[in-house]
């Protein structure tokens, strides 16, 4: 009995090893913003973009984490199942914000500004224009009922841009995602109260338009690839 487990025991020390290497490498970690919290002022409040961070995505990024370890820890079916919710909704989380925060940017930049480029031709074809394009994302992101999403997105089979709404922290999965407008409380309340338009409206002056179009580019590439 003793000499098995002599045997036995590098087999088990190295498999642990290995689980704990497989482990760290999926760590998923906090991403660093391009600008200061302050930067999107007034349109969206340092206190916002300080709490948004570092306490709701970080806690997205901490749920994803333990799911994931608790997922690779067992290889019952049953307790993976188990598991499905806390992984969609932690990485979901994780995903938009991680988007989120990119195509954001202080209206001193490049916030605000959709200068001529494929992205801006594309936003006229498919709207007749950025205002439109703002007035009916605004409208589908206010109609969420409860928490959600409301994106810009290229559908990959027709290669449109298409406005599509998701609930909760469900990441978008049916289109390439261009622009995402978070429409958790978290993301406005503490300046805009109960006044989701005013929120809708203010964050035009800080979109990212530059990260848009290097998405839309992007995404043409992709759905390309996907239907070759
Ligand atoms: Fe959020």
């Amino acid at each position: 009995m003793l000499s098995f487990a002599r045997r036995a025991s590098p087999l088990a020390f190295s498999a642990r090893s290995f689980a704990l290497r497989a482990s760290a490498a999926s760590v998923h970690t906090l991403p660093k913003l391009d600008y200061p919290y302050d930067a999107l002022e007034p349109y969206i409040s340092g206190e916002i973009m300080t709490l948004h961070h570092t306490k709701h995505h970080q806690t997205y990024v901490n749920g994803l984490n333990t799911a994931e370890e608790a997922y690779a820890k067992t290889d019952s079916p049953k307790q993976r199942i188990k598991l499905q919710a806390a992984l969609k909704f932690n990485g979901g989380g994780h995903i938009n914000h991680s988007l989120f925060w990119k195509n954001l940017a202080p209206a001193s930049g490049d916030g605000g500004k959709l200068v001529d480029g494929p992205f801006k031709t594309a936003v006229e074809k498919e709207f007749g224009g950025l205002e439109v394009l703002k007035k009916k994302l605004n409208a589908a992101t206010a109609a969420i009922q409860g928490s959600g999403w409301g994106w810009l997105g290229l559908n990959p089979e027709t290669k449109r841009l298409e406005i599509v709404t998701c609930a909760n922290q469900d990441p978008l999965l049916s289109h390439i995602p261009i622009i995402g407008i978070d429409i958790w409380e978290h993301a406005f309340y503490l300046q805009y109260k109960n006044v989701k338009p005013d929120y809708l409206n203010a964050i035009w002056n800080v979109i990212n338009f530059k990260e848009a179009e290097r998405r839309y580019v992007d995404a043409l590439k992709e759905a390309d690839a996907q239907t070759a």
